[in-house]
């Protein structure tokens, strides 16, 4: 481990590769650059110090940048054990951000982490699942004082989040960035569903044609998920709790079933449910030889992994982030990455070009609190129509497209409420 003032990363002599990945990113997120461009000019983060809790990517560190340029000190840290990028991290280290991550942590160095961020003493905190916040809300108490407002980024976070204002816990308010729809509709669909082949294809390098691949879970991510599946020729199971999104896999034309049918029908398995034990021992039990079990959610609970220690005779690790546990009766199961996270894991996340958007909508929701947070309640609030449609036109813009807009008479027309027949 290598440490300085303000840093731990694995290793800083990785800075040179991380600085190319992060070129790389940085020439893929045109919003995020128009949003840094003007921030240099505007700082509207003068005097803020952003404690971030999020994934340590080459995205990631491009909005760690923006953050910088608006004026703002920073210290971040991992929102998972095993998604930092070290070349990243020792790259944002060198450039003198304040960083503590490295990849395959203990639950304790993760928590370590966490703590030493909350050092910089944050007026505004990031979070990407909501560690960093309920730590501020619990054992870092002393921190919430100073704390003008907060950002989640994730669906699991925001969920969390809601229920602690439901009870009446939160103290500052948060901003939902997760549930904007120029972050939702895109980074949860097109970015996990590519991103989370990515690594279950780094891991396996399984073909995909002809397999049967259960998707636990038709929400956003889950969707994309199955979206991209079938894309690439597999057969495609999905199981649900919800009948909204149940009947809305049926029409997209998926067979849903439950996952005690879907078990000994599946050649690879993946959940995105946010809920713990989808994948239990008397699924083990029935699945096939060879099985290939995944989760793409935020946290390791929905694969049950105690009870499939506790079935296995043998473990192997065949290849980074998959590993083979042998049941009494000889057949295999692969769980990759741990059942963490394997987008994050066994790849690299989401693509830069979809992360544009997320992580403008990040830093927008950061300005916003920085200017407005001392006058909001302790609520989780959206972002506004405004804010996504204003991304949305200028990330069309950055791509290339433009789209019409409606004449004074089409306007008229739009509100006027005769006009029929
Ligand atoms: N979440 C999913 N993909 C990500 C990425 N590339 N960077 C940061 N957070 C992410």
């Amino acid at each position: 481990m290598d440490k300085g003032a303000n840093y731990t990363v694995a290793d800083i002599g990785l800075a040179d590769k991380g600085a190319l990945l992060v070129d790389w990113a940085r020439s893929r997120m045109p919003v995020l650059a128009a949003l840094t461009a003007q921030a240099k000019l505007d700082l509207p983060l003068t005097g803020m110090k952003v404690t971030g809790c999020l994934h340590v990517t080459k995205e990631t560190a491009v909005l760690i940048e923006t953050i910088a340029a608006a004026g703002a000190e920073i210290s971040w840290s991992g929102c998972n054990p095993l998604s930092t990028q070290d070349e990243v991290a020792a790259w944002l280290a060198r450039e003198g951000y304040g960083v503590h991550a490295w990849h395959g942590q203990s639950v304790e160095d993760f928590y370590w982490c966490i703590d030493k961020t909350l050092e910089l003493n944050p007026t505004l905190t990031l979070d990407d699942g909501a560690d960093l916040i309920v730590r501020v809300h619990g054992e870092k108490s002393q921190y919430a004082a100073g704390v003008i407002g907060g950002t989640e980024e994730t669906t699991t976070g925001v969920h969390r989040l809601r229920a602690m204002a439901a009870a009446g816990d939160l103290t500052y308010p948060v901003i939902a960035v997760n549930d904007a729809i120029t972050k939702w509709d895109f980074d949860n669909v097109y970015g996990t569903g590519q991103s989370t082949l990515d690594g279950i294809i780094r891991a396996t390098s399984v073909l995909l044609a002809g397999k049967t691949f259960v998707v636990a879970g038709y929400g956003h991510c889950g969707s994309g998920l199955a979206m991209r599946a079938r894309g690439m020729g597999a057969n495609v199971i999905i199981t649900e709790i919800d009948p909204l999104p149940g009947l809305r896999a049926v029409m997209d034309g998926f067979r849903v079933m439950k996952m005690d049918e879907a078990a000994p029908l599946g050649d690879i398995f993946c959940t995105a449910t946010g809920m713990k034990d989808i994948l239990v021992k008397h699924h083990f039990e029935c699945m096939k030889e060879g099985a290939i079990i995944s989760n793409t959610g935020h946290y390791d609970c929905e694969i049950n992994i105690e009870q499939l220690k506790e079935m296995a005779v043998s473990v192997r690790t065949i290849r980074a982030e998959n590993d083979e546990y042998t049941m009494e009766d000889g057949r295999r199961i692969y769980l990759l990455a741990d059942g963490r996270l394997v987008n994050l894991a066994a790849a690299e996340g989401h693509p830069s070009e979809v992360m544009d958007m997320s992580f403008a909508n990040q830093f927008l929701s950061l300005c916003r609190l920085a200017a407005d947070g001392k006058d909001m309640d302790a609520l989780v609030y959206d972002i506004t129509l405004e804010q996504d449609m204003g991304l949305a036109f200028t990330k069309l813009e950055t791509l290339g497209f433009s789209i019409d807009k409606l004449s004074e008479e089409q306007l008229r027309y739009s509100t006027d409420y005769t006009a029929g027949t």
